[in-house]
Formats: C-alpha cells, sequence, structure tokens
C-alpha cells in the first residue's frame, strides 16, 4: 500500500472569485513508504500547494488524500493528528522562528503533541543532530544566528515530532553548497534511521539526482511526469519543453549517445561520469 496517494486532486484558490485559480488539476499520485520522492516544476506549477495538502493544511476542492490507505479528511476534527505525522517544513521556514530560545523553538511543535519534558529533550537532542547544529546553540536566541542555521532550527522543530512523512519545501534554497551539503544530508540520514517516507521540493536537479529514488515533474498543476529518478531523467527533452533541465552531466552523457559513443545514459555525478569516460578509453572504472 501506498504510504500516501493522491486522487484526482483538485485544488483552487479564490474560489467564487474573478481571480479564481485552479492550481492542481487532477492529480494522481502515489508515494512509496520509505522513499525520497523529488518534487519539480517551474515558478506556479503547484509544488508548494501540492505540499500543503500532503498534512492537510489545504483541503482539495475535489479529490481525496489518503495517509496509510485513509482519507485525511474523513475526520476533520482530526486533521491535527495528521500534522503531527506529516511534518512540513515550508518554503523559507527560518522567518517564522519566534521563540526566545533555540530550545524552545524546537520544542514547540512536540510539546503540542504532548510529549513528556524528558522525551521532549531527548528529540531536540537527536533532531539538533541530524541538522549538524551543536548543543551549545540550544540556549542561543535564533536571531543571533546565521541563516543557514536558522534553517537548520526551523527543520530540527519539525524533525523533533519524528514525523512518518518528511516534506521539505526547497530546504537548501539560498544557501552555500556547503549549508546545503549539511541540510540535505540531515534528511537522507532521517530517512536511513528513521524508514520516513520523504518528500523534497528542489530547483536543483543535481541534489534531486543525488538525493531522490523518483520523480514528479508538475506544469501548470498537472503531473506531466512521474517516475523512478531514471526515467524522468531519461526524458530530458520533455524536461526541455517544459523549462527543466536534467543535470549538465547527465545532458553531456545523452548527448554522447547520440552521437553514437555508447555510455550509460543513467549518470547523475561527475565522478561517475569520469569512471564512464575513462572505462571509453579502457581505463579502469
Ligand atoms: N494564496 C494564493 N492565492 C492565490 N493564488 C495563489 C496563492 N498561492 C499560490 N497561488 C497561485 O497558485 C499557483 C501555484 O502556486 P504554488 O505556490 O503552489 O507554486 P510553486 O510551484 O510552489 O511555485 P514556486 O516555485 O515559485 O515556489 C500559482 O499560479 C500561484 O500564483
Ligand atoms: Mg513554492
Amino acid at each position: 500500500m501506498a504510504k500516501i496517494k493522491l486522487e484526482n486532486v483538485s485544488f483552487l484558490y479564490g474560489k467564487g472569485t474573478s481571480y479564481c485559480k485552479e492550481a492542481l488539476k487532477n492529480v494522481n499520485i502515489e508515494i512509496k513508504e520509505g522513499s525520497i520522492t523529488g518534487l519539480i516544476g517551474h515558478t506556479g506549477s503547484g509544488k508548494s500547494t501540492m505540499l500543503q495538502l500532503l498534512n492537510g493544511l489545504a483541503k482539495p476542492a475535489e479529490g481525496k488524500v489518503y495517509l496509510d490507505g485513509e482519507d485525511i479528511w474523513e475526520k476533520p476534527k482530526e486533521i491535527g493528528k495528521v500534522r503531527f505525522r506529516v511534518g512540513l517544513v515550508m518554503q523559507y521556514p527560518e522567518y517564522q522562528l519566534f521563540e526566545e530560545t533555540v530550545e524552545k523553538d524546537i520544542a514547540f511543535g512536540p510539546k503540542n503533541m504532548g510529549l513528556s519534558e524528558s522525551e521532549i529533550s531527548e528529540r531536540i537532542r537527536e533532531a539538533i543532530d541530524f541538522v549538524g547544529l551543536s548543543p551549545d546553540v540550544l540556549s542561543k536566541n535564533p536571531f543571533d544566528l546565521s541563516g543557514g542555521q536558522k534553517r537548520r532550527v526551523a527543520i530540527a522543530g519539525v524533525i523533533a515530532m519524528r514525523p512518518e512523512v518528511l516534506v521539505l519545501d526547497e530546504p537548501a534554497a539560498g544557501l552555500d553548497p556547503q549549508g546545503r551539503d549539511i541540510i540535505l544530508g540531515g534528511v537522507f540520514k532521517y530517512r536511513e534511521k528513521t524508514g520516513a517516507t520523504v518528500i523534497i521540493v528542489s530547483h536543483s536537479m543535481e541534489d534531486m539526482a543525488r538525493l531522490c529514488d523518483n520523480i514528479i515533474v508538475l506544469s501548470h498543476g498537472e503531473v506531466v511526469l512521474n517516475g523512478t529518478r531514471d526515467e524522468v531523467f531519461a526524458q530530458s527533452q520533455m524536461l526541455e519543453k517544459i523549462g527543466l533541465a536534467v543535470p549538465q552531466i547527465t545532458l553531456l552523457m545523452h548527448e554522447l549517445n547520440a552521437r553514437g559513443i555508447i555510455v550509460d545514459n543513467g549518470i547523475y555525478t561527475e565522478e561517475a561520469a569520469a569512471a564512464e569516460i575513462a572505462r571509453l578509453f579502457g581505463g579502469a572504472r
């Protein structure tokens, strides 16, 4: 059974007004338990809207959202429970920090879940470890931290709820490569350790290639591609048509194949490409 399933889901902003906008149209997707799924699409394609449907922050105009086979809107009063199970890290979450210490900020979610003090402090320790923060930041005021550190605090606040599904909207946007690696590495570790299902939005095809098992492509509110990473990145022409690109290095491999130099098409990193080219020249892989 799929961990999450969207069935004929549509979503409208400004329903019944003159600026009514259909942000998602008849979306059907299934997300496998324990997988990392990347959601990509140009700006305004409906990515953030889709994420908000997954934890009940938004309600579909039509269709159903299932979590472990159960319609999340079956009992609307219990939607709060869904928000603990499906943890959403919004775009630029650092702007939503509000407590006077990092510790209190990370504790906010677990406190709402009604956990004991000792359970909360254990979860805080675990969460900061995932995002690579040291315990001495806990007593600091979040506003005294760097932008990248604030982002990590915000992510730790969601991880501390130990969600079964971790949903992240552009968690690495605007960070330097090191900050990006720490956050994406932390997300990967969280999945490895807990078996959680991860859904992540990113504009970086390189990051998506490195991290994701499956990829969903949205264009103007519709799912236009949905498959394994290899299946989706094999569609470089289709991706280009909707203004997206496969990783540069993958494009180079496709181009070599098109010119009759037979190399592995499913290559996403420079190291793998270097090994493949060395093989062509008779070197060791
Ligand atoms: N609060 C809102 N009111 C009205 N329209 C909205 C609202 N939020 C989003 N939209 C519209 O819905 C569509 C989908 O927006 P959404 O934010 O889901 O896209 P996105 O793929 O996340 O874009 P980005 O890459 O810029 O974050 C866009 O056309 C957007 O203008
Ligand atoms: Mg968005």
